[in-house]
């Protein structure tokens, strides 16, 4: 292993950037030359290729977003598109890739590896935490925490209005950021993609709350709800009891972006260290997690999305605690 080349890819992920210096400085201390690859594998296509050394990782641990910025390809979908990335990998040399990303990341990557002879590794970097093979991915601990204060902003001035806030937070096909971040506000529910949702059943516990003269209520809702986000949910909310003053809240990209946790911070450097000493090790197809504090290595088809499930001790929690 003599050039690597490392790349973010799909939604970014405060912690991304930690992970890329070390990447960056790990291979460069074992004497391997790495290259970055820039807008994921668009910038792989295209061959936007730029060669990294260790100053030019230097005071980006502490920042969101990603200095190799992402993009989500569809040309990568592709077999041309494959063909083209290939040829842009053999003729800078590399002989290894660092993947940082998600689901969609990881897809991609398990395709690109049938049909062509270049080792891949990858490191989860997603704040949806909706990954197989790992207790948790970069960027999830930052997100949970800034839903976290903007929750708990909400919750003031839903008491001092006694209203019921809607707030939706991200998580297109997973309810990992709506189940903590409505466990650590105190949520009165919280409606996930991996439950049901029975609106007659909310409604009952909020007029049982109304009547208890408890008047303002957080639900928290995962965007990828099936009953459809915090806006259809209000409605149909209003629509059986219009008693109900009731709000919505998107929180968005927000959630996005920021100063990525500590957590964050050494989990990224933890992964992205053992992510370039798996390819040294001549290790190949899988995402690098960590489970129980120890390293895992998970085949990329059984990472994604479809394998991981929500613990429903959780969701009881919520139940029990509301
Ligand atoms: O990266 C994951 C995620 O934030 C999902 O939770 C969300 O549905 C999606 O990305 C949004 O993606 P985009 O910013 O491309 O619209």
């Amino acid at each position: 292993m003599k050039k690597i080349a490392v790349f973010s890819s799909g939604g970014d992920a405060p912690g991304m950037n930690a992970c890329i210096r070390a990447v960056v400085r790990t291979g460069i201390k074992s004497g391997i030359e790495v290259m970055g690859i820039i807008r994921g594998y668009e910038g792989m296509i295209e061959g936007d290729f730029v060669e990294m050394d260790s100053h030019s990782v230097s005071n980006i641990i502490q920042n969101g977003g990603t200095i190799l910025k992402t993009a989500r390809s569809q040309a990568f979908r592709t077999p041309e598109g494959r063909k083209l990335a290939y040829d842009q990998l053999k003729s800078h040399g590399i002989d290894g890739v660092v993947a940082i990303g998600g689901d969609g990341t990881f897809s991609g990557a398990s395709v690109f590896m049938h049909e062509y002879n270049i080792p891949f590794v990858g490191v989860p970097g997603t704040i949806d935490n909706d990954l197989y093979g790992t207790d948790f991915t970069i960027g999830y601990d930052t997100a949970i925490n800034t839903a976290m204060s903007a929750i708990d902003n909400i919750k003031d001035t839903a008491n001092a209005h006694n209203r019921v806030f809607f707030v939706e937070v991200m998580g297109r096909d997973s309810g990992f950021i709506a189940l903590r971040s409505g466990i650590a506000t105190g949520a009165e529910a919280v409606l996930i993609p991996e439950s049901p949702t029975y609106i007659d059943k909310l409604v009952e516990q909020l007029n049982k709350n109304y009547a208890d003269k408890k008047r303002a209520s957080i639900i928290v809702v995962a965007e990828g709800d099936e009953s459809g986000g915090a806006f259809k949910i209000a409605e149909e909310v209003k629509k059986r009891n219009a008693v109900y003053d009731t709000k919505i809240t998107v929180l968005g990209h927000i959630q996005r972006g920021g100063r990525p946790t500590c957590m964050d911070r050494v989990l990224a450097s933890r992964l992205g260290m053992e992510a370039v000493k798996a390819l040294m090790d001549g290790v190949s197809g899988v995402m690098i997690g960590q489970i129980h504090n120890n390293i895992s290595y998970t085949p990329f088809e059984k990472a994604t999305k479809h394998h991981i499930t929500v613990n429903p001790l959780l969701i009881d929690m919520v139940n029990i605690l509301a």
